[in-house]
């Protein structure tokens, strides 16, 4: 069942944060519902413009609607990830997103604003949410330099009034991830004084996270094990995860972590049984894999186990 972003947000702001994972394909899809159905997670399904135009952005939505048919236990939002305005536009109109990102980060705070009030102002004439953002991703890093220009930790006072001037839904901060395999040199973590910071001063509203893959080590070294050379891959902690969740980050983005394991897979197969050339067997354990990493991911979430007083909050409602 496709919901609304903010009934997903509203049933656990507070007490655990929805996976909003990136799928670009029918193997992603299959086991993303399979994993959130083991793990009875409530979640998010996000599409990037990159995803939309991979193959089509009709066929990737005619699965997703496919699978709702297939799982109809699933509870879901759809999302568009890291938008522009026409993109956001796109999606709008198109009627099948739950909610839609503008991502105007790069711009000078009044154009942000600017931008992402016109999108509030189009989604919420036909009830979809939008999740905005400020503050820059990037390699935040434990003795190292980062030019303010790449890379600025969100300021908890203009996230205030970023949110008063649009009306945003959610917010996309920046307090020490960054997107990919290469998050940290050190042992650079989250910056927890500044999630407290917006929480403090948006009490009740959802923050969401961006770069949050955990980058599994043991994926790595099978990845490397098996002819990649992905060396220094670092992701978040997963303790740290859990600690930020309850904190009001509500929405925890996750795209580098299920090409991890689609890489592992790949490479181990093409390592292990060269004479296949079928797409089927590597694509069979990809599915379960990947469903196995995401009944994980959301036990460190705290959604697994949240599907039926989600449902049955929103049947009351
Ligand atoms: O944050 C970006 C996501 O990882 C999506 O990546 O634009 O390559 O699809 P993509
Ligand atoms: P990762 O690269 O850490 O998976 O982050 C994904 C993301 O933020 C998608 O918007
Ligand atoms: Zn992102």
């Amino acid at each position: 069942m496709i919901v609304s972003t903010k009934d997903l947000f509203k049933h656990a702001y507070g007490k655990y944060a929805i996976g909003a994972y990136n799928i670009n394909n029918a193997e992603q899809i299959m086991g993303l519902f399979r994993g959130n159905l083991d793990s009875s997670a409530p979640f998010i399904i996000q599409i990037s413009k990159g995803a939309r135009s991979y193959t089509d952005k009709r066929l990737l939505e005619a699965m997703i609607r496919a699978a709702d048919e297939i799982f109809p236990e699933a509870i879901f939002a759809v999302h568009l990830d890291h938008g522009d305005e026409e993109a956001c536009m796109d999606c709008i109109n198109s009627g099948f997103y739950s909610s839609v990102m503008i991502d105007a980060s790069s711009k000078s705070f009044e154009e942000n604003v600017a931008i992402t009030k016109r999108v509030v102002e189009a989604a919420h004439a036909k009830g979809i949410a939008v999740e905005a953002e400020l503050g820059t991703l990037g390699g935040v890093e434990e003795h190292v330099v980062v030019d303010e220009s790449e890379a600025h930790l969100t300021d908890p006072a203009e996230a205030e009034e970023f949110v008063k001037l649009t009306g945003c839904d959610s917010l996309a901060c920046a307090f020490g991830t960054s997107h990919g395999a290469f998050k940290f040199a050190g042992s650079q973590g989250l910056h927890f004084e500044i999630i407290k910071g917006i929480r403090d001063l948006l009490p009740g509203f959802p923050i969401v996270m961006h770069g949050s893959s955990s980058v599994p080590q043991e994926e790595v070294r099978r990845i490397n094990a098996a002819g990649g050379d992905i060396k220094g891959a670092k992701g978040v902690a997963e303790d740290q995860i859990s600690q930020a969740a309850p904190m009001g980050v509500t929405k925890v983005n996750i795209d580098t972590d299920g090409r991890l394991v689609w890489c592992r897979v790949h490479r181990e197969s093409f390592r292990d049984d060269p004479e296949n050339f079928d797409l089927r067997p590597p694509g069979k354990i990809f599915m379960s894999e990947y469903a196995r990493y995401i009944a994980h991911k959301n036990e460190v979430l705290g959604s697994a186990g949240q599907l039926e007083s989600l449902r049955e909050s929103i049947n009351q409602s």
